[in-house]
């Protein structure tokens, strides 16, 4: 079944600007579709994301180093990983609108609007044809289920389309200052391939022995043809991704071990896990032998926020075929050389950013003592991945108090992102700090000069407590 709430969908998006954690990128301008620029708290939250995730994989294991490849590569690079014939997506035009949409998006929204209506069967054996269709990329079949099913264009409302074609995805740009075809790079839709052309450098320089995994996080690009679900589908994006090098034939058991092993890590930062599923692929992308989806249950749905594939030895040996370098492996256990097959890991940064927000983002009403009511929005970000994690408030702007408060700050902010405010009541301050997701506020009043104590107010739950000032760094470093 098909749930979406698209009211927290907006409220998400809206949050997030008011609050300085994304804004569309050159709004002065309009914005540009589908880019956008991180603010304060949204940087920061992105920084503590990408180190947990690079923390988790290479610290944690001492079989998998990073590397940081640089996003232009060579151009036979797409043509060996079969980026230029086949990363494309079938998409199609109404002759009326001029409006251009991918086929499964189209189809997909119409099959959302017949499960609104009560038609879950109908809706389901709808996406079901689609996906049959798809996998056999017959694009003949998918013009006749649009149109056999009336499915109109948003815009114009009718079913006049054109056929379907295909659509490469990549990004092309000129190397050099000569505008010739022989100078046409693209910007790298994926990070991998940066991770399998250094496959030998890797392996020799950091004496690596199969099995081991090689981690990188940075930009990709996509030009993506329906993109309007803020963070979720972006033409510019970042992921951090994991090629894990085995040996043939034991693809199976390290595929399985990938799988535990990252959705492990979602729920280990505080995600609950009845919000994930797995979703194994039907439709195979050219490299892979299998492939399954984490999904998370978003706001508009259960989406993909991260893909384990088993990628085979296609990128390597298809790397060797065009470059005409060996990239095979001497295993010594078995004394033979051999190309190995991989593993890969690949999640979105944005992707789980946008899932942060959507488990965070709480809307609470409550009725106080005195039977008024009462209402917040809080952010109910992981500690670990708060963009502040203790906010420092004096009750007043005089008294020495802000000057006690600076000095709790110089004692802590080595150890996490502190923030100080002395404007407004203390009541505005902790729902601003809420709205930031900050796990704890700490208030300095006129107590604390007689003996040292301040109180700590704990976001999710707004408790308050009196305790020494000597004991706040570990409380808060206690708390993630
Ligand atoms: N190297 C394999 C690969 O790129 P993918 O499923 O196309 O596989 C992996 O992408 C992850 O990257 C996805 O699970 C998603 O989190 C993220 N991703 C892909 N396209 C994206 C886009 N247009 N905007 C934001 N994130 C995207």
């Amino acid at each position: 079944m098909l749930v979406t709430d698209q009211n927290k969908f907006q409220a998400i998006i809206s949050h997030a600007k008011e609050y300085g954690f994304v804004f569309p990128s050159s709004e002065i301008y309009d914005g540009l579709s589908a880019v956008y620029d991180y603010g304060p708290w949204g940087s920061e939250l992105k920084r503590n994301i990408r180190d947990a995730w690079w923390n988790e994989m290479t610290r944690m294991h001492d079989n998998i180093v990073g590397i940081d490849a640089a996003i232009f590569m060579h151009p036979t690079t797409w043509k060996a990983s079969g980026h230029v014939d086949n990363f494309s997506d079938p998409l199609i035009d109404n002759k009326d609108s001029k409006k251009r949409y991918r086929v499964d998006h189209l189809i997909e929204g119409f099959a959302d609007d017949l499960a609104k209506a009560g038609k879950h069967e109908e809706a389901e054996a709808l996406v079901a044809e689609m996906d049959r269709l798809l996998a056999a990329s017959e694009l003949a079949g998918l013009k006749l289920l649009i149109e056999e099913n009336k499915i109109p264009c948003p815009v114009s409302g009718t079913v006049n389309w054109t056929d379907v074609r295909q659509f490469n995805l990549m990004f092309s740009t000129q190397l050099g200052s000569v505008a010739d075809e022989s100078d046409l790079i693209y910007l790298r839709p994926e990070t991998a391939q940066g991770i399998f052309v250094n496959f030998l450098n890797v392996q020799k320089t950091a004496r690596m022995k199969v099995p081991f995994g090689i981690a990188q996080v940075g930009k990709a690009f996509r030009n993506e043809i329906v993109a309007r679900q803020f963070i979720f589908r972006m033409r510019e994006f970042e992921q951090m991704e994991m090629q894990f090098f085995i040996k043939p034939g034991t693809q199976k058991e390290w595929y399985e071990f990938w799988k535990t092993e990252r959705m492990k890590w979602h729920t280990s930062l505080g995600f609950p896990a009845d919000l994930y599923r797995f979703h194994d692929h039907t439709k195979l992308a050219h490299y892979a032998d299998a492939a399954v989806d984490i999904e998370f249950q978003f706001p508009i749905g259960w989406k993909e926020v991260e893909g384990i594939h088993s990628r085979t030895d296609f990128d390597l040996s298809s790397h060797q075929q065009y470059s005409g370098k060996k990239m095979q492996y001497f295993d010594p256990e078995i004394n033979q050389n051999y190309v190995p097959y991989v593993i890969e890991t690949s999640i979105g940064l944005d992707r789980m950013f946008l899932l942060t927000l959507s488990y965070a983002y709480t809307e609470e009403k409550w009725t106080k003592e005195d039977g008024g009511e009462d209402s917040r929005v809080v952010l109910r970000i992981p500690a670990k991945l708060a963009p502040i994690k203790m906010a420092v408030l004096p009750l007043t702007k005089k008294d020495g108090l802000p000057d006690i408060a600076g000095d709790i700050i110089k004692d802590c902010r080595q150890d996490f992102y502190c923030f100080y405010e002395e404007k407004d009541s203390i009541g505005k301050r902790y729902r601003r700090m809420d709205a930031l997701g900050t796990p704890f506020c700490v208030t300095v009043d006129h107590q604390t000069k007689e003996d040292n104590t301040v109180t700590i107010r704990n976001r999710d739950t707004m408790k308050q407590e009196r305790v020494l000032i000597s004991e706040l760094k570990n409380i808060v470093k206690n708390s993630f």
